[in-house]
């Protein structure tokens, strides 16, 4: 058993997304997350900039004693996470499109990926998709644009509207009905891309499944925290909080949201 953190990182504000996810299946671990908001966003650098960015994160993080990292953005997973592995000791999970789920589960074997550059260029993304969406049409849309506008709150913006309905309406009309979220940042505009696909198209991301596959890691180490203390949460982010305040919405007890300078 551990009361140390688990470590989340992100280029920005998005992995808050799956952080919530966490928080919701195991209320009692104490967490640590870092938003990379000055480097935002990921998704348009190189392999070797992403990896330096993560290090940077993890070596943070590290020094702050967390037990285990959540790599909170695909791009940063699919690019860096064999790396990460094979440098530190701590476990890593990480996070990659649902593309299995949604080829499973289509009904007219029509997926549609929204993701980043970094992330649909990746081998770790090619593999995936040869491996459980070989049978299937796979859209893939580069979501240009879309985590600026988060990163600088506007989720509702008309820019926002209309970006998403360039990437999505071309999807329904080559009739896909799953749409997978590849990045983390997206499960803030489900509100917005539901207005666009109506009912009959569903929307996954693999916030739950991060969350499940951190707790199966965390009993199999023999990490969990069974401590009866409150937990507590550090945010950090290197550019201002007021984003990261409004993205996390209300936060339990003992939480802090902070600038830090990494
Ligand atoms: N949240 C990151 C992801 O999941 C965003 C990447 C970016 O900064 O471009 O991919």
């Amino acid at each position: 058993m551990s009361n140390k953190p688990i470590g989340f990182f992100d280029s920005g504000v998005g992995g808050t997304s799956i952080w919530k996810e966490v928080n919701l299946l195991l209320p009692n671990e104490n967490t640590i997350y870092l938003a990379d908001s000055k480097n935002a966003p990921y998704g348009e650098k190189s392999k070797e900039t992403i990896l330096s960015y993560s290090i940077k994160n993890t070596e943070f993080l590290l020094e702050k004693g967390c037990k285990l990292i959540v790599v909170a953005c695909n791009t940063a997973t699919t690019n860096t996470i064999s790396k990460l592995r094979s440098m530190y000791d701590v476990p890593f999970i990480g996070i990659e499109p649902a593309i299995k789920p949604a080829a499973l589960q289509s009904k007219n074997n029509v997926v549609g990926i929204l993701a980043t550059k970094g992330t649909l260029s990746s081998e770790l993304f090619a593999k995936t998709s040869e491996k459980f969406a070989s049978e299937i049409t796979i859209i893939e849309q580069v979501g240009e644009g879309l985590v600026e506008l988060i990163e600088s709150g506007q989720l509702n913006s008309p820019k926002t509207k209309e970006l998403l309905e360039i990437y999505i309406k071309p999807m329904l009309e080559l009739k896909t009905d799953y749409i997978v979220l590849g990045c983390t940042h997206y499960p803030y505009l489900i509100p917005q891309i539901k207005k666009i696909v109506g009912n009959g198209v569903s929307i996954i991301d693999s916030g739950e499944a991060v969350a499940k596959q951190t707790k199966a890691i965390l009993l199999k180490n023999d990490l969990l925290n069974l401590s009866a203390k409150k937990s507590n949460h550090q945010f950090y982010t290197n550019t201002n909080t007021e984003v990261l305040k409004t993205i996390l919405g209300i936060v339990p007890e003992n939480t802090t949201i902070e600038f830090a300078d990494f």
